[in-house]
């Protein structure tokens, strides 16, 4: 195809207003697929995608177009994962197309996540064509969509295309849209291959299948080719593009979106964002902006069965093949037993993860509190960092302590305004600005990415009865007055629940774990004191008071079988006790102090 008449496209959207449920009309008005292969969401493949509705790997599907000039047309549309834990596979697949339809539900609006997303997408130079989807509900108004597109994105609106993706209404216009509006890809036929690598992703039977993205040049079966981050080389074994099926071609030019399998073992392997050029005539410079995924939030996964440590080894070992983004590493607790301390991109990412060791692998889990990497800075000069709370180093070495922040864009209607900032506030937010759109505020606050991961998001849905939208981005790191918080029993440490927290609110947090665990730690035969603490010095405490009867006493020793019973079902009880010096404490009690509220 000549490059005149190539078009590649992504979809930016905020969750629900229809990006999915518009890809696949675009499909069907298109014929791209059969009517008998025609399921909803054709292009979120995996299960738990298509169940929670959210878009991980970069999907893509090649629509065949004759427009209503009487010319044909290659359509390119790269379905980009959703969600700010994926900022930086978002950035990529941006770069590999030339413009987006910007979807705004007309009964909604404009919400915080579309924001970011069209923001990447003028980063990356892209036309926009603004859609207003869901005209069939009563509730649609598009004077308002197109108002707040202008208000609050800042583009020219008046070009919008009304569209249900549910009737088909107004797809004809998009398409037409989409080859008038958006630019041509450019690029050099005859120069060296450079091409994007824009995802990978695990296919039981091909291996890793590449997605990329030609700039210049023309990739074959057979060629042998390098990535130059990674400096790997390998040999082409098949080349295709998505019609969403995989479809063998003969070769892949410049513009063109398609895929490649050369027999690369692991996702691990291959970086998002790499440069693909051929080994014998290799192009100049690589492509900008690469930088490999580092996981943010960190958390221990323990099998509530220790038993099990050898089967979420496994899990874990092939899950991690298949990520690049995501890290492990051998975790012991005297608390939990036998773990791991695993590395994600965000929140997400990690209930993700958990997901799917819970339900493909069929593990129960313990799930630690999630925790940012903290920097420390020692007395010495030397910088650490820290992923676990249990591994935080002496006081008397540590100079001081920074953490990440990040910038959070929140839009919220005016009613609900002041509990927003009560809560960002709380949080140890700092706010930077504020703003209307209508009957609607955004704000956007720099707010620690600790206060965040722990229960922020849900807080904000409840606070708002779910009408708030939020995003963010990390900005960096800064100094602030962080500690480390131990919680004893029988002055015991429990190393599971050592956590870091701002020093103001470390009483309060300290006090709230040591009730909490007042009612979790069954009695013993002697007082058990139960302290929270901060290097040594006490800053909350409860006592557990011992307990004054044998269990069995209330058998009157006459049933014998009931007392049996009942001894039988301590010992049962006991194997998932854990013992801190002369504490027993069940399992269960770890997982209900751990659990956020
Ligand atoms: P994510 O995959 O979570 O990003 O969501 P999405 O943006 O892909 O939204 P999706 O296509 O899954 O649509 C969300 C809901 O809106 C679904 O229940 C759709 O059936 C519905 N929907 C999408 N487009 C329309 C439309 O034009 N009219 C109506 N009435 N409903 C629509």
């Amino acid at each position: 195809t000549p490059l005149s008449h190539i078009r590649n496209f992504s979809i930016v959207a905020h969750i629900d207003h229809g990006k999915s449920t518009l890809a696949d009309r675009l499909i069907q008005m298109t014929d791209t697929v059969a009517e008998r292969d025609m399921k909803e969401q054709l292009l979120d493949a995996m299960d738990i995608e298509r169940e929670r509705g959210i878009t991980i790997k970069a999907n893509t599907v090649r629509i065949d177009y004759t427009a209503q000039n009487g010319e044909q047309y290659v359509l390119n549309l790269i379905d980009t994962p959703g969600h700010v834990d994926f900022a930086y596979e978002v950035s990529r697949s941006m770069r590999a197309v030339e413009g987006s339809l910007l979807v705004v539900d007309s009964t909604q609006g404009v919400e915080a996540q579309t924001l970011a997303n069209v923001y990447q997408a003028i980063e990356a130079n892209h036309e926009l064509i603004p859609v207003l989807n869901k005209i069939d509900l009563p509730a649609s108004d598009l004077d308002r969509a197109a108002e707040q597109i202008e208000d609050v994105i800042g583009i020219d609106a008046s070009g919008a295309i009304p569209v249900s993706a549910k009737t088909g209404e107004g797809i004809v216009e998009t398409l037409e849209a989409i080859v008038h509006h958006l630019p041509a890809p450019k690029g050099d036929r005859d120069a060296p291959l450079k091409a994007m690598l824009v995802d990978s992703k695990y296919d039981p039977y091909l291996g890793v299948v590449v997605l990329v993205r030609i700039m210049d040049g023309v990739m074959k079966k057979g060629d042998k080719i390098r990535m130059i981050q990674t400096g790997a080389t390998y040999g082409v074994d098949r080349i295709g593009v998505f019609r969403p099926e995989m479809t063998v071609v003969d070769e892949l030019g410049p513009g063109e979106i398609g895929f490649i399998t050369a027999s690369i073992k692991q996702v691990r392997d291959t970086r998002v964002g790499d440069t693909i050029t051929h080994e014998k005539k290799q192009c100049e410079t690589p492509l900008p902006g690469f930088a490999p995924s580092v996981p943010v939030v960190f958390c221990g996964l323990f099998p509530v069965d220790s038993s099990e440590f050898e089967s979420l080894r496994d899990a874990i070992e092939k899950l991690a093949l298949n990520d690049a983004s995501f890290s492990y590493e051998m975790e012991n607790s005297a608390a939990l037993g036998f773990g791991f301390r695993c590395g994600f991109l965000g929140l997400l990412h990690l209930e993700v993860i958990r997901d799917r060791i819970e339900r493909e692998y069929d593990i129960e889990l313990i799930t630690t509190a999630p925790s940012v990497v903290y920097h420390i800075y020692m007395k010495d000069g030397t910088m650490e960092e820290l992923h676990n709370p249990a591994d935080m180093p002496d006081l008397t070495y540590v100079d001081h302590v920074e953490e990440p922040r990040i910038k959070a864009t929140i839009l919220v209607p005016d009613e609900f305004l002041g509990d927003v900032l009560k809560l960002c506030q709380d949080r140890r937010g700092i706010q930077m600005d504020l703003t209307y759109a209508g009957a609607r505020a955004m704000v956007v606050y720099d707010l620690p990415l600790n206060e965040v991961v722990f229960d922020f998001y849900d807080r904000l849905k409840s606070v708002t009865k779910g009408y708030a939208s939020f995003d963010y981005e990390i900005t960096g790191y800064r100094p602030d007055n962080l500690v480390k918080m131990q919680v004893l029993v029988n002055d015991e440490p429990v190393d599971a629940l050592s956590m870091m927290v701002h020093r103001d609110r470390a009483e309060m947090r300290g006090r709230a774990m040591c009730e909490k665990l007042k009612d979790l730690i069954p009695r013993h035969m002697f007082k058990i004191p139960i302290q929270a603490a901060i290097g040594g010095k006490v800053i909350a405490r409860e006592t557990l008071s011992a307990m004054r009867k044998d269990v069995t006493a209330k058998c009157y020793g006459g049933d014998v079988s009931r007392k049996k019973k009942l001894l039988d079902k301590q010992k049962a009880g006991k194997k998932k006790m854990r013992q801190f010096g002369k504490v027993e404490i069940p399992q269960q009690a770890f997982i209900s102090a751990l659990k956020m509220d």
